[in-house]
């Protein structure tokens, strides 16, 4: 099968020396990563994780999916963070662009998100959709403690029990949590819900690849097995610390641009189905790297759509800025503009073009000029939009994201700075023990 590739030959002269001294950095930030011997080494189990990963487990998983795809119209996955981004930012390149407008059909339910937001709007309109309807939870917190899921699962578990019954509503229910902690852990045991375990040894953000991830991802339909095979095939390319392998080389190259003065990475894609694929990377390096005042600032962008809105910055605005390009090799449409007769609109030397061939010209062209206007992109080519790529890409971002992390010279496997929001959103909500909090942060907000 076709593997995923780096290209860094349109960002390495903007920042070589930087690049040429890192080589070592990179070697050893590997070399610990592989040996479990750097900061946050305990949450490193995803390193060997697609290897590890039985194919019992995997039947297993099936077997789950196929029951919740029997039996509901829509199955909604309630989860925020590295609790959600992993299954939408999958599900969301291998569905059809429309599928959501597309009524669920007998044993294809409509996979859909709760949990990821505190909007009642969203939860309200939610729950007014799933009225009268044939619906089954997948609630995923590996803490278990999470308030955003918490709420949503509140108000869903309710709905389903006053619709199904508390007894039938308990087969509909699947709780992916720790295997002994938490608030989700003691309820899915209390009421008897089937469950998956997140080990202790993966953090949220790397969690894709374990049940968090996969179960969504096979009750949408899609194949986990192959996704597995597409990660573990990429355990195996950069297994060797000091291989030059493709994490290595995008770890070295993002640090040494950033040591040039390039702040912010701007992740484009030219195919709406990545859009989420994005949002999933944009988690996993910002709350990896984004610490000790240090970090590359992730964003990203959806071309040619952003080019009319970011396009400006990207090519003239302050000269802080990186790109990497996700492109995709093969579409599996061919959709040919026709010529028109009265050519009113002055397209038709476009005719007989395929779309995406006009797409392809207009990445080229982005390219260049973003090139010329001081931008160092890297290109990382996609053979296909698949389970097997995605399986590569993924495995290829985290296994980098870790050598990046080191490199950097910090733990990409701690999130302190997410718990500052908690501890005013608790203090500001009186949670029970948070009482000091509360009165400091009331005398604060009074001065
Ligand atoms: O990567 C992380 O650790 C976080 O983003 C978590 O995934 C997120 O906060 C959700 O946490 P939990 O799965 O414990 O509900």
């Amino acid at each position: 099968m076709k593997t995923i590739a780096l290209d860094i030959r349109h960002a390495l002269y903007f920042a070589e020396k930087e690049y040429d001294a890192l080589k070592d950095a990179a070697t050893a930030a590997s070399s610990t990563l592989d040996a479990g011997t750097g900061a946050g080494a305990d949450f490193t189990g995803w390193v060997k994780l697609p290897s590890e990963t039985s194919a019992e487990t995997v039947a297993r998983i099936n077997a789950t999916a196929a029951r919740l795809r029997e039996a509901c119209d829509y199955v909604v996955c309630v989860g925020i963070g590295g609790s959600y981004l992993g299954a939408k930012a999958v599900v969301t390149a291998l569905q059809d662009n429309f599928a959501d407008h597309y009524l669920p059909r007998p044993s294809e339910p409509k996979l859909l998100f709760a949990g990821q937001n505190i909007s009642g709007e969203y939860l309200e309109e939610l729950c007014r959709l799933l009225e009268g309807k044939r619906f089954g939870i997948i609630v995923i917190s590996k803490s278990g403690t999470t308030t955003e899921p918490a709420i949503a699962f509140r108000e869903l578990k309710d709905l389903l029990e006053k619709q199904a019954g508390k007894e039938k509503a308990k087969d509909l229910i699947v709780a992916v949590t720790d295997g002994r902690r938490g608030a989700l852990r003691t309820m899915a045991d209390k009421e008897g819900y089937e469950t998956y375990v997140i080990p202790d040894n993966v953090g949220g953000r790397f969690s894709v690849l374990t049940p968090v991830g996969l179960l969504p991802i096979a009750v949408a339909g899609h194949d986990i097995a192959t996704l597995l095979q597409g990660a573990k095939d990429m355990e195996a390319e950069t297994a060797h610390p000091g291989s030059d392998n493709l994490a290595e080389k995008y770890a070295r190259m993002r640090n040494a641009l950033y040591q040039s003065g390039k702040k912010i990475e701007i992740l484009v894609n030219f195919n709406p189905k990545l859009h989420f694929l994005a949002e999933w990377w944009k988690q996993l390096y910002g709350e990896s790297e984004g610490k000790n005042g240090k970090g590359i600032f992730p964003a990203s962008v959806d071309l040619t759509t952003d080019l009319h809105s970011m396009g400006q910055w990207i090519q003239d605005g302050e000269r802080t800025i990186f790109e990497t390009v996700l492109s995709v090799r093969k579409t599996p449409v061919e959709r040919r503009i026709r010529m028109n007769a009265e050519n009113l609109d002055g397209i038709n030397y476009l005719a007989g073009k395929t779309v995406d061939e006009v797409n392809a010209q207009a990445e080229l062209g982005t390219l260049l000029a973003h090139e010329e206007g001081g931008v160092p992109v890297v290109r990382i080519e996609l053979p296909a939009i698949d389970e097997y790529s995605l399986g590569q890409l993924i495995y290829f971002f985290e296994k980098a994201c870790g050598v990046s992390g080191y490199i950097l010279g910090v733990n990409p496997f701690d999130q302190p700075g997410v718990e500052a929001y908690k501890k005013n959103m608790f203090a500001l909500l009186e949670k029970p023990g948070y009482e000091e909090e509360s009165k400091a942060i009331k005398e604060k907000l009074n001065k």
